[in-house]
C-alpha cells in the first residue's frame, strides 16, 4: 500500500494548471454510452475514478482507451447490459450508468453502491423517477435489474441530487417525448455534461438552473469535447497555498463556477485576483479564522466537497471558525487526524468547531475518503516535522498525481 510522505514547513509558490474535473468526466464517460460514434475528450483526468469508468465501458463493449489526457471512447458495439458487482464497486458514482445503459440499449443490471465512506447513500430518487420515465426496475439480492426505453414525464426532485439530476438527463435524452425536471442540481457539471449531451445532438434546456427541460431524441452522434477544470481540486491547491503562507497562480481555473469557494477563502485575509481563467491567491501573514459559519449548501451555496480542504486551513488560522456540513451524513471523518497533529475541532453532530492553534505537527494517519484525504495533505504542508499519509487510494481517486503538483510549488512531498 503506497503512502505519502511530507515534511512541512515550506510556503508553495508556483503556477498550476487546473486538472479537468473528475466530477464532470464520470458523467460524461457514461454519456458516451447514448452516442452512435466515437467521442473524443479531451482534459480528462487520470485518475482511479477515471479508469474505474472505462472497466465499466470496456466491459459493456465499449472500445475506451488513454493517450496523456485525452480520452477516446467508441461506443459503436455495447454487447454487454449488466455490470458486475466487482466493477460497480470501484467507485461510488457507477450508479450513473444506469441511465446511460438503459437509454442505450432498454435494459441493465447494476448493483446497489454500498454504504460508503461519507455515510448511507441511498439512490431512491434514481429509481423512482427513472420508473416514472417508464423503467421497470426490480431489486434482487442487491442487484437492480432495470428494463425500458422509457418516455418523458415530469419529475419534481425532493432534494437536487446531482447523481440523480444526471440520471434522468442521461435516460431522457434519447426516450420518447419530454422530460421535466424541477428542483434539479444545479452544480457546473450538469452544465457539462449537457454541453457534451448538446454537442452530440441532445436536446436540453435550462441546465444551471432549477428546472431542465429535456426533448428526447433517437440518435446522438459523436463529438469531441472539452471536459471542464476541477473547481474542487482548485480549491484544494488554493487552500494549501494559503495555509503554507505562500502564493499561487491557478491556470485552467473556473472562475464564475468556484466563486462560492473563493468569497469564503477571501474571508480568511488572502488576497483573490481572477483573470479569465486564472486565479492569483497570496496568503501573507497567518489567516483570520471565517467569521460567518460556513454552511454546505447544493450549489450555488459553499460546496461540501471543499469543507474538509478548508477546515485543514482554518486549523492554524486566528480565531474560531464553525462548519455546518449538511449534505453527507459522515463527512467529518478526517478530524480525527487533523485533531492528532494538534488540531483542536469539536465536532457535535452537523456542526464542527474549529478552533485555530498555532501549529501542527507532523503524524502518521490515514486517509478517511478524497476530500479528507487532501485536507490531512494540507495540514502536512503546514505542520511542524513529517507526516505519514496511508490509505492514499483515497485521495488518487480524484486528484492527478497530487505529489508532483505540490512539488511543483516548492512542497515537500513525495509517495513511497
Ligand atoms: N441522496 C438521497 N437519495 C438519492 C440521492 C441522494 O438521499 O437518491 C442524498 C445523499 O445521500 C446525500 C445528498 O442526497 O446526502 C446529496 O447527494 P447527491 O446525489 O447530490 O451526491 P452524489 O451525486 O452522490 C456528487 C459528487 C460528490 C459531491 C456531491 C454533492 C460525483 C461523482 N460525486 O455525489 O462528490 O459531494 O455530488 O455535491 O459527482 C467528491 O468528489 O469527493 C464527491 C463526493
Amino acid at each position: 500500500m503506497q503512502k505519502f510522505i511530507i515534511t512541512g514547513g515550506r510556503k508553495l509558490r508556483g503556477q498550476l494548471a487546473v486538472q479537468g474535473s473528475k466530477n464532470s468526466a464520470l458523467p460524461i464517460m457514461a454519456a458516451s454510452l447514448l452516442c452512435g460514434e466515437e467521442c473524443v475528450l479531451w482534459n480528462c483526468p487520470r485518475l482511479t475514478d477515471v479508469y474505474a469508468a472505462s472497466r465499466i465501458l470496456n466491459h459493456t463493449g465499449c472500445k475506451c482507451s488513454f493517450s496523456e489526457n485525452t480520452a477516446v471512447i467508441d461506443p459503436k458495439d455495447v454487447t454487454e447490459t449488466s455490470i458486475p458487482e466487482s466493477l460497480m464497486h470501484e467507485m461510488r458514482s457507477s450508479i450513473i450508468f444506469m441511465g446511460a445503459m438503459l437509454g442505450r440499449t432498454g435494459e441493465c443490471t447494476v448493483s446497489i453502491p454500498g454504504g460508503c465512506e461519507l455515510g448511507p447513500r441511498p439512490i431512491d430518487m434514481h429509481l423512482a423517477a427513472l420508473r416514472k420515465m417508464g423503467a421497470d426496475i426490480r431489486e434482487e439480492h442487491g442487484r437492480i435489474i432495470c428494463c425500458g426505453k422509457g418516455h418523458g414525464a415530469k419529475i419534481s426532485l425532493a432534494f437536487p441530487s446531482v447523481g440523480a439530476t444526471e440520471n434522468i438527463i442521461l435516460y431522457a435524452v434519447t426516450a420518447d417525448g419530454e422530460t421535466v425536471i424541477n428542483n434539479a442540481a444545479r452544480e457546473p457539471e450538469i452544465c457539462d455534461l449537457c454541453g457534451f449531451l448538446r454537442k452530440c445532438g441532445a436536446d436540453i434546456k435550462g441546465d444551471g438552473g432549477s428546472s431542465i427541460v429535456i426533448k428526447g431524441k433517437k440518435q446522438l452522434y459523436g463529438c469531441e469535447y472539452s471536459i471542464m477544470p476541477d473547481r474542487i481540486a482548485g480549491a484544494t491547491y488554493l487552500a494549501m497555498t494559503a495555509a503554507s503562507g505562500g502564493e499561487i497562480i491557478l491556470t485552467n481555473a473556473c472562475i464564475p463556477e468556484t466563486e462560492p469557494f473563493l468569497s469564503v477563502l477571501e474571508q480568511t485575509g488572502c488576497s483573490i485576483y481572477t483573470n479569465r481563467d486564472k486565479i492569483y491567491l497570496r496568503s501573507g501573514a497567518r489567516l483570520n479564522a471565517v467569521k460567518e459559519r460556513i454552511r454546505t449548501m447544493p450549489h450555488p451555496g459553499f460546496p461540501t466537497d471543499a469543507q474538509a480542504v478548508l477546515m485543514a486551513a482554518l486549523s492554524v488560522a486566528d480565531g474560531t471558525s464553525v462548519f455546518e456540513e449538511n449534505i453527507f451524513d459522515c463527512r467529518y471523518r478526517h478530524v480525527d487526524a487533523l485533531v492528532k497533529m494538534g488540531a483542536d475541532i469539536q465536532v457535535m453532530g452537523k456542526i464542527a468547531v474549529v478552533k485555530g492553534v498555532k501549529g501542527l505537527c507532523g503524524a502518521d494517519v490515514n486517509a478517511t475518503d478524497l476530500r479528507g484525504g487532501a485536507a490531512m495533505v494540507i495540514a502536512a504542508l503546514t505542520a511542524d516535522g513529517t507526516s505519514t499519509i496511508g490509505n492514499i487510494c483515497h485521495i488518487d481517486r480524484g486528484y492527478e498525481k497530487m505529489e508532483d503538483a505540490v512539488r511543483l510549488l516548492g512542497g515537500d512531498m513525495r509517495r513511497s
